[in-house]
Order: structure tokens, then C-alpha cells, then sequence
């Protein structure tokens, strides 16, 4: 079997210290499971700027094209923040999923059980939580035209983002969480505005005519933005997937993040169309950002990247083994009582970031 080609971006601040840990994993499976991927280690956000004046060089595109899959730690931080917009990290973050084509976002909330004490919500409320954001990732309100910052006549300044959706966008998100929804308990909650704005109208339409038309064994429910963002709260585990656009998605994954203890516990999988083969572009990548305030600290809680890793083990290599391995190591080291300073709670073991990595590969020694 020829090696998956693996291109890693680890990005600015802690997203570089949380990929050494997943490269220890790497080279582990190297070593004791005769494993190895065909790796490339490239530069994306401020990293990138600093180097080639741009936040994503074309090699670098390039690369991430050629590549079987892309695993990336986060862009960012205050030493970018005043460049011109085209410049910014985030820049390059955005231009790499839209050229990727990668539309749909997964972003699994799990409670791990050893963590119910870690969330700020009561532990029956998140005991046992598992459910699937699925953001739309390459339209809706972060990529519509016209935008921009204009200089009006009367002297005033206007800023504008505009809200856009085609059918196709709509129904190719659709059935990626219908598609979901089926192999999970085959519930949909799709997450709109549809009482304010058009566009969400005609999501909620394409909704209902999916369900009608090709997913009539799964539940749609809908529900507004504001409702959902409340209920994730109130009562998260009424929901199994839920589906979203792109702004409502990113604000409501961090929200979802607090029910499992922390952001720096939330992996995710960005996914593009299947080709004849069924192969996806794909790119794997922490839900939380390079958190300036602690870098630099090795504090930094490396079990969002670790668990992305994992996802890409099992949708991209099909190494669901290799996958199972991981998780349940997570499980063991938290069950053992370590903890990274974001998850602490009384009574528990408070380590760095490169023990808790060390403490993963101790956990993969026993279990392979
Ligand atoms: P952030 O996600 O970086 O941090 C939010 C808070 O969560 C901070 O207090 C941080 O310390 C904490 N946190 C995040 N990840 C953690 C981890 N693994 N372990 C422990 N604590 C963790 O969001 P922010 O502070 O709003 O943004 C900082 C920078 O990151 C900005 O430049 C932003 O644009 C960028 N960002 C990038 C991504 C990405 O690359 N995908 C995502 C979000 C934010
Ligand atoms: C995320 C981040 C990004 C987003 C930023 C950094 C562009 O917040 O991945 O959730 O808004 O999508
Ligand atoms: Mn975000």
C-alpha cells in the first residue's frame, strides 16, 4: 500500500505546540504499528505572512490539493491583527477551505465520562452528550458578495457582508447531515433565521423538500438561531445532529465546546464533494484558535488536534482501528485523572501540554 499523503499545517501560536503532540503520535505508529504517511510540514496564517508576505503561499495550496488529507493546528494572533485584511492569518484559513472545496463541516460534541465535572453545566445535563454540529464552511454570510468596507457620499463609511445561499449549496449541506443523521439516531434539527431572513427561508424550504424527497426515515425538526443557542445550554442532549450556516455554525460550535469541559476538546473534520472514487479533499483541524493568551505556556490542552488526527484516521485512511486506539487512549489518560489546566477539576493530576501527549503514547503502548 503506497503511504497517505499527509500535509500538516500546525499555524501559529498554541497550534504549534499541540501538533508535536500528534507528530509523537505519528511517529509512534511508525514505530510500533508500521505505519507511515508521506508527510509534508508547510506554513499557513502568520506563520506563512512571515515568510512568503502571504498567509498561504500557492506551493502550499498546492501541496494541500495533492495531498490525501490536510491536518491543521490554528492561525492567528496579535501580531497579525493590524495587517491589511487580504493579509490577516484568518485570510488564509478561509482561502484554503474555499479552494479545497470543503462545504461541510463536522464538529462532534462528545462528553467523555471522566470529564462530566469538567463542563460549567450540571453533570446530568451533558452526561452522555454526543452530538453533531454540521457547518456549512465555504458560503452563507463569510464568503457572499457584495462586501467590503465603501466610503458613502455624505463622507460616512459602510461596512457590508451579505447573506447567500443557492439551492445547490443548500442541498449538498443537506444531505452531508441527512447523510449523518441516518447512521446516527436519525434526528436533524436544521438551525435558521428563517422569521427575519430570506435566505434562511429558502434554506428551510430546501430542508423540507430534501426530507420529503429523499430522507423520509430521518426527523427534521427546525429551529432558530437564537432558540438553539439557548437550548444547547438548557438541554443539548435533545439534539443528535444539527445543521447550520456558516457564521450561525462557528458561533454555535464554541457554545457546543463548554458541554464537553472545554474548546481545547472539540476536533473537527472540514469535507469536500466525493469524487467517482469516493475520495474527499479534507482537512482536519481543532475547533478552538492559537489562544495568544496562553502560548508559549506548554499548557495548551493538545486533545482537540489529537482527535482531529483521529477523525482523519477514520474518514480520510479508513484506520479505524488506528482511530478506535486513539480515542480510547484519551479515554484512559482521562480516566487516570490527568488533566491539561482548561479541564482541571479538585482532586485531579494538572499536567503540561507535552505530558499529556506523553501520557496518550504510554496509553497507546498498552492498548497495541
Ligand atoms: P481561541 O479559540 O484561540 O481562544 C479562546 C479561549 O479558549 C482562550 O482563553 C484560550 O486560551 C482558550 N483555549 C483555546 N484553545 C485551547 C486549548 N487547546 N487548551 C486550552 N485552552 C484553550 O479564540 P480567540 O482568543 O478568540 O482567538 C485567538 C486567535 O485565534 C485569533 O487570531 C483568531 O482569529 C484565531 N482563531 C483561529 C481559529 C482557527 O485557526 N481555526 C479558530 C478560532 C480563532
Ligand atoms: C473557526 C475559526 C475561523 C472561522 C476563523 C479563524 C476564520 O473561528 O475555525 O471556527 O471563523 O471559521
Ligand atoms: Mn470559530
Amino acid at each position: 500500500m503506497t503511504a497517505k499523503k499527509l500535509l500538516i499545517l500546525p499555524g501559529d501560536g498554541i497550534g504549534q505546540e499541540v501538533m508535536v503532540q500528534v507528530r509523537r503520535i505519528i511517529d509512534w505508529m511508525g514505530k510500533k504499528r508500521n505505519i507511515s504517511f508521506d508527510i509534508t510540514e508547510g506554513l499557513i496564517g502568520g506563520s506563512a505572512y512571515d515568510v512568503h508576505g502571504t498567509p498561504l503561499a500557492d506551493e502550499t495550496l498546492a501541496d494541500a490539493m495533492a495531498a490525501d488529507a490536510v491536518l491543521l493546528g490554528a492561525v492567528g494572533g496579535p501580531k497579525w491583527d493590524d495587517l491589511p485584511f487580504d493579509k490577516k492569518p484568518e485570510r488564509g484559513l478561509l482561502k484554503i477551505r474555499k479552494e479545497m472545496g470543503l462545504f461541510a463541516n463536522l464538529r462532534p460534541a462528545t462528553v467523555f465520562d471522566a470529564l462530566v465535572d469538567a463542563s460549567t453545566l450540571k453533570a446530568d445535563v451533558v452526561q452522555g452528550l454526543d452530538i453533531m454540529i454540521v457547518r456549512e464552511l465555504t458560503g452563507g454570510l463569510y464568503f457572499g458578495q457584495p462586501r467590503g468596507i465603501e466610503t458613502l457620499p455624505n463622507g460616512e463609511r459602510k461596512g457590508v457582508n451579505t447573506l447567500t445561499y443557492t439551492t445547490s449549496e443548500i442541498q449538498r449541506i443537506g444531505r452531508a447531515a441527512f447523510d449523518l443523521a441516518r447512521k446516527r439516531n436519525k434526528k436533524l434539527c436544521s438551525v435558521d433565521k428563517a422569521n427575519v431572513l430570506e435566505c434562511t427561508v429558502l434554506w428551510r424550504e430546501e430542508m423540507i423538500k430534501l426530507q420529503q424527497t429523499e430522507y423520509q426515515d430521518v426527523e427534521l425538526t427546525h429551529m432558530y438561531v437564537d432558540n438553539a443557542a439557548m437550548q444547547l445550554v438548557r438541554n443539548p442532549k435533545q439534539f443528535d445532529v444539527m445543521v447550520t450556516e456558516n457564521m450561525f455554525g462557528d458561533i454555535l460550535s464554541d457554545c457546543a465546546a463548554m458541554l464537553t469541559g472545554s474548546l481545547g476538546m472539540l476536533p473537527s473534520a472540514s469535507l469536500g464533494a466525493a469524487d467517482a472514487n469516493g475520495n474527499r479533499k479534507a482537512l482536519y483541524e481543532p475547533v478552538h484558535g492559537s489562544a495568544p493568551d496562553i502560548q508559549g505556556k506548554d499548557i495548551a490542552n493538545p486533545l482537540a488536534t489529537i482527535l482531529s488526527f483521529s477523525m482523519c484516521l477514520r474518514y480520510s485512511f479508513n484506520m479505524d482501528a488506528e482511530a478506535d486506539m486513539i480515542e480510547n487512549a484519551v479515554k484512559a489518560v482521562l480516566k487516570g485523572g490527568l488533566r491539561t489546566a482548561d479541564i482541571m477539576a479538585p482532586g485531579k493530576a494538572k499536567v503540561s501540554t507535552s505530558v499529556m501527549g506523553e501520557s496518550i503514547i504510554r496509553e497507546l503502548e498498552k492498548l497495541a
